[in-house]
């Protein structure tokens, strides 16, 4: 097994093109669980392909372990790719599918066997082995190209968006199933997928990439709870962010954003690090996911409290309408211009039209510069 290090990696397709790939800079630990996520056209196949051999790195270097492997031919950097597509070959069976790679390595007859019949097994796919591709659904198709991969004991896993031609069940369940192998095996993959969901529950670390950039590295809860910037922070998560612009202004206890219908008072954390940073007195955009919006209890709004004073005029939003999905309601609300959802309980239900005031929970704002659109830490 080994990790995967990229070095100021940078791909054009044509001699005065544009770079598709720049710059990436990453480290895939040993037995990580490395995602590539962002929207189409980002470069996410493109550097996997490269890592694979089966692009050249305009240039960069790429290792495999401690080997450097730009001019290493695909077969020879111990790899083993899934795609989309399954590239099963039609007039194979399951099991010569499975058992191919291994033939070509001169891998003993009865070696062979054991190893196809062994993985089979634990991708319940045994009693299929006889068949031809076509005689076999998009599930199993993609457990065979699954299979044919983990038989050859790669150094390392790559796939590319391996679920995205499954109905949204299998995917879920498929999502599991690579999770479950990936423990087991503990062999290092990079898995490229557009789905933020996917990538939030698959990735021991999120690599998310934009017009050939990468914009963070983290964990899951690193990337959701602290995003690089405007764009990492609307990617990741469903419904998305919510973004309202407005002003850091001074008041009692320290800074308020405000907009021109509310002011709210920052946690004191936040209120002193922006201080810090100069930016009283600057405009901002305030990030806030949806489950941080609530609704306020109007019964207890008259007790005085740190935020019924005079300097804290509340925000209010008017209900638009709602989505119900699954165990959560999807409250999407108009304050003045600004638009807002707010995820609350399934059982909980808001009239369209009634207008409430909102709690934005200050621990978990978000503020972001409005001209770089970076976070500020
Ligand atoms: N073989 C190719 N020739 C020219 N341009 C390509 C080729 N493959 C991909 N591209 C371009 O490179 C960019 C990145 O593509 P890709 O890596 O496939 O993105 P992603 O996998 O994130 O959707 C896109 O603009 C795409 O059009
Ligand atoms: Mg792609």
């Amino acid at each position: 097994m080994a990790g995967v290090s990229l070095r100021h990696l940078y791909k054009s397709y044509s001699k005065n093109g544009p770079y598709v790939v720049k710059d990436v800079n990453l480290d895939i630990r040993d037995g990580e669980f490395m995602v590539f996520v962002g929207p189409s056209g980002c470069g996410k196949s493109t550097t996997l392909r490269m890592v694979a051999g089966l692009e050249r790195v305009t240039s960069g270097e790429i290792y495999i372990g401690p080997e450097l492997m730009n001019n290493v031919p695909p077969k020879k950097r111990d790899i083993a790719m899934v795609f989309q597509n399954y590239a099963l070959y039609p007039n194979m069976s399951v099991f010569e599918n499975m058992a191919f790679g291994l033939r070509l390595r001169k891998m003993e007859k009865h070696a062979i066997d054991t190893s196809v019949k062994a993985n089979a097994r634990t991708l319940e796919i045994e009693h299929l082995l006889q068949r031809r591709p076509r005689q076999l659904s998009g599930g199993q198709r993609q457990r065979v190209a699954l299979g044919r991969a983990i038989v050859r004991h790669p150094q390392v896993f790559l796939m590319d968006e391996p679920l995205s031609n499954l109905d949204a069940r299998l995917r879920v369940q498929m999502r599991s199933e690579i999770i479950e192998l990936h423990r087991r095996l503990e062999t290092t993959m990079i898995y490229v997928t557009h789905d933020q969901t996917e990538a939030m529950t698959m990735g021991s670390r999120i690599c998310v990439m934009k017009d050939g950039l990468i914009q963070q590295v983290g964990t899951p809860e690193d990337i959701y709870l602290t995003p690089a910037n405007m764009f990492v922070a609307n990617f990741i998560g469903s419904p998305p962010i919510n973004f309202i612009e407005g002003r850091l202004l001074p008041g009692k206890g320290g800074l308020y954003f405000h907009t021109a219908r509310c002011a709210l008072p920052l946690s004191p954390g936040k209120s002193e690090t922006l201080l810090r940073q100069g930016y009283r007195d600057k405009a901002v955009v305030l990030g806030i996911r949806p489950e941080y919006v609530g609704i306020a209890n109007e019964a207890a709004a008259g007790e005085a409290g740190p935020d019924a004073d005079d300097e804290t005029f509340q925000l209010r939003g008017t209900v638009h309408f709602t989505e119900l999905v699954g165990a959560d309601r999807y409250v999407h609300l108009r304050a003045g211009d600004d638009k807002l959802v707010m995820r609350a309980p399934a059982y909980e239900r808001f009239e369209e039209g009634s207008t409430h005031r909102l709690v934005l929970n200050a621990g978990f704002m978000l503020f972001f510069n409005k001209d770089t659109q970076e976070t500020i830490a």
